[in-house]
C-alpha cells in the first residue's frame, strides 16, 4: 500500500521504517524539518533499539521517503496514519489541535482525490474524538462526507519506548476502531507480516481500550509500590510478596475481577482492605490510593440508586441480596446496602434471594441483617413469583440462572435492570 505517515516522533518513526521494512510504499510528513531532513539522509530521528541500521536500509531502497508538505505525500496515498502527538493541556484535557490539523490536511486534499482514501488515527484519542472532530474536519475541508471515498479507522499503538521495535512484531494484539462493521478492514491489510491476534471493534472502544491499558499499566505499578512500602514498614519482604501474588494466574494476573459489574463486599475484601490501610496509617505509610478503594466502591450502591430513581418507578423487585451468588453471607453485602437506601427512599421493595432464608438465618449473619434492614422480614419473599408480583422494575444484583429471564419480564412490561 501507499502509506503517508503523519509526524515523525517515537510512533511515528517506528511504524513507518516497519511497514517500508514490510513492503509498503511510505513517506513521512512532519514540520520539524530536522526530522525530515534526518529520515532523508538514512538517520531515524529518534533513538531505539535496531532502528538506526532498518532506516538506513529501507531508506536507501527507496521504500521510505519524508517531506514537510503534506499535499506532496498524499498524492496518490491510499491511506494516512496519524500519529501526530496528544500532549496535555494545562488543565490536563487532551490537546486534539495537531490531529485537527491534520485531518484538515488530509481533507484538502481528498477535496479532488481520485483514490478511495483511509485516514486511520493511530495517535492516543479520547473516545468521541474520531467521530466528532476528525470527521467533521475531514468532512470540512473536503467537502465530502464520510463513506464517500474516504473513511476513518482507529489503530492504537501499543509500542514501549526502548523496545518499540521489538513491541511492534509482537503487540499484545492488532486493534482496529470501524465506523461502520468492514469500513476498517484496510487498517488491518497494513499488518499482514505480523503475528498477532486482531480485534475489530468500534470506533470509541479502540480509542478507549489504549487509555484503559495505560490506567491500568500505572495502577498496577502504584499498587505494587504502594502495598511494598506498607509490607517494608511491617517486616515483610515486598519482593518476595508481589512475586507469589503475580505468579497466581487464576486471581491476580488474569481476566477475573476484570468485567465491568457491581460493587464488592462479603466478609473479606472490605474488612482486609480496612486493617491493610489501618497498619500502614500505624507505621506512617500513606496509602491513597488504597484509601480511595471502598469510596469508589460505595459509588456502585450510589450509581443503582440513582439509576433505580431515575425509571420512576416506584414498585421494585430486587434479585439477589447477599454480597454474591449461592451464599447466604450478608456481611457488607453492597445488595444489602441498595436494599436499604432503596426502602429509604420510601420505595415498594421485595427481596428473593435463592439462598437466604430469613428462617435459615442465625446468630450474627441474622442480627446483622435485620440491623441494617429491619423491616426485612416484611420485604424478603420466599418465592420468587411473590418478589416479581406486580413489580414495575426488576433489579437484578446475581447471575443466578433462574434469574436469566429478562426478556419475558420485559414482555411483561418490567424494567429490567441488571447490576452484576
Ligand atoms: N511514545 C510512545 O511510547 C507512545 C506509545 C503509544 C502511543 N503513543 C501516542 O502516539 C502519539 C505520538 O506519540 P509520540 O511519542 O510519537 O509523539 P512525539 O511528540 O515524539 O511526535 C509527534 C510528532 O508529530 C509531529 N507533528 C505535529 N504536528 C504535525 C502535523 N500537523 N503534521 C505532521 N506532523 C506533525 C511533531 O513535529 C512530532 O515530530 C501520541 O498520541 C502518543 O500518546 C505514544
Amino acid at each position: 500500500m501507499k502509506v503517508a505517515v503523519f509526524g515523525l516522533g517515537y510512533v511515528g518513526t517506528v511504524t513507518a521504517v516497519a511497514l517500508a521494512r514490510d513492503g509498503h510504499e511510505v513517506i513521512g510528513i512532519d514540520p520539524a524539518a530536522p526530522k525530515v531532513d534526518s529520515i532523508r539522509a538514512g538517520r531515524p530521528p529518534v533513538t531505539e533499539p535496531g532502528l538506526d541500521q532498518l532506516t538506513r536500509r529501507v531508506v536507501s531502497e527507496g521504500r521510505l521517503r519524508a517531506t514537510g508538505d503534506a499535499a506532496e505525500a498524499l498524492a496518490g496515498a491510499e491511506l494516512s496514519l496519524v500519529c501526530v502527538g496528544t500532549p496535555s493541556l494545562e488543565d490536563g484535557s487532551l490537546d486534539l489541535g495537531a490531529v485537527r490539523q491534520v485531518a484538515a490536511e488530509i481533507g484538502a486534499h481528498l477535496h479532488a482525490a481520485a483514490v478511495a482514501h483511509l485516514v486511520v488515527i493511530r495517535s492516543t484519542v479520547l473516545p468521541g474524538s474520531t467521530r466528532e472532530q476528525v470527521i467533521p474536519a475531514v468532512e470540512h475541508a473536503s467537502g465530502r462526507p464520510v463513506g464517500e471515498g474516504w473513511d476513518v479507522a482507529v489503530n492504537p499503538e501499543f509500542l514501549r519506548e526502548g523496545s518499540s521495535l521489538a513491541d511492534y512484531d509482537a503487540p499484545s494484539r492488532i486493534l482496529v476502531g470501524e465506523r461502520q462493521p468492514g469500513t476498517g478492514s484496510r487498517a488491518l491489510a497494513l499488518y499482514e507480516r505480523i503475528v498477532a491476534d486482531r480485534v475489530v471493534v468500534p470506533l470509541e472502544a479502540a480509542e478507549a481500550v489504549k487509555y484503559t491499558d495505560n490506567a491500568f499499566h500505572a495502577l498496577k505499578i502504584a499498587f505494587t509500590n504502594e502495598v511494598a512500602r506498607v509490607w517494608a514498614a511491617h517486616g515483610a519482604d515486598p519482593g518476595l510478596v508481589m512475586e507469589i501474588v503475580a505468579a497466581d494466574r487464576k486471581l491476580n494476573a488474569s481476566p477475573a475481577y476484570l468485567r465491568p459489574g457491581f460493587a464488592f463486599g462479603g466478609s473479606c475484601l472490605p474488612k482486609d482492605l480496612r486493617a491493610l490501610t489501618a497498619a500502614a496509617r500505624e507505621a506512617c505509610v500513606p496509602t491513597p490510593l488504597l484509601d480511595a478503594v471502598l469510596p469508589s466502591n460505595e459509588l456502585e450502591v450510589q450509581r443503582a440508586v440513582e439509576a433505580v430513581l431515575a425509571t420512576g418507578k416506584r414498585r421494585v423487585a430486587l434479585l439477589g441480596l447477599a454480597f454474591k451468588a449461592g451464599t447466604d453471607d450478608l456481611r457488607e453485602s453492597p445488595l444489602l446496602a441498595l436494599a436499604g437506601r432503596l426502602a429509604a427512599e420510601g420505595l415498594e421493595l421485595r427481596i428473593h434471594d435463592p439462598v437466604v432464608r430469613l428462617s435459615a438465618l442465625q446468630g450474627a449473619n441474622r442480627a446483622y441483617l435485620e440491623a441494617r434492614l429491619p423491616e426485612v422480614s416484611r420485604l424478603l419473599c420466599e418465592r420468587l413469583d411473590e418478589a416479581l408480583d406486580g413489580a414495575e422494575i426488576v433489579v437484578i444484583g446475581h447471575g443466578a440462572p433462574r434469574y436469566a429471564r429478562d426478556d419475558e419480564w420485559r414482555g411483561q412490561g418490567k424494567v429490567v435492570m441488571r447490576l452484576e
